[in-house]
């Protein structure tokens, strides 16, 4: 490689990145200790247009998605419904249904994400693990979609 396509390959490559990261307008923090999220860890084929499109704006394009929902449905009961109950009614962990969240940014999608991917306190690890960032949005959809707290705290609608 000669100097000058040396040079250009950098150019090349800081501009790639510069590209990349003003893709992301939302910066994604642990919920715990405000670290910003290493995405790096996801599991692969989860980086979507769906998700690019979250990344974007910090909204869930699935909600109110019927087949979204259908399919996050049946992701919550492998790997949620366990600790949450299958109603999201409680049980190990909190409710996930009513309008109290032990993280009030739970009530925007974007914060919502950051626990699901990021995990919160105890039993609730970092659900990376187990899921892809879409099927994270599916599950998100699903959340929303059986709701049955107070309409003017939904948040992520606004
Ligand atoms: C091993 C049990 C376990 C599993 C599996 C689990 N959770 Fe949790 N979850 C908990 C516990 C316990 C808490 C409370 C943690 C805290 O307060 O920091 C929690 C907290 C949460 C919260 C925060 C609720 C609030 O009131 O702010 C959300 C949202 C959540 N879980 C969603 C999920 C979803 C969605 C899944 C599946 C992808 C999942 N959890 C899997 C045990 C679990």
């Amino acid at each position: 490689m000669t100097f000058k396509s040396f040079i250009n390959a950098a150019t090349l490559g800081i501009g790639v990145l510069a590209m990349s990261t003003a893709d992301a307008d939302i910066t994604l923090r642990n919920s715990i200790t405000g670290e910003v999220l290493d995405l790096s860890y996801a599991k692969k084929g989860g980086n979507t247009e769906v998700f690019k499109e979250f990344m974007q704006t910090g909204k869930n394009p699935y909600n109110g998605n019927e087949e979204a929902i259908k399919k996050g449905e049946s992701l919550y009961m492998t790997g949620c419904s366990g600790c949450h109950g299958h109603e999201a009614e409680g049980k190990l962990g909190p409710g996930l249904a009513d309008d109290y969240w032990t993280y009030p940014r739970n009530a925007t999608d974007q914060g919502l994400f950051e626990i699901l991917f990021g995990g919160a306190n105890g039993m609730m690890g970092p659900q990376y693990v187990n899921f892809s960032t879409d099927e994270l949005l599916h599950i998100m959809a699903f959340i929303r979609h059986i709701y049955t707290g107070d309409p003017k705290k939904a948040d992520w609608l606004k």
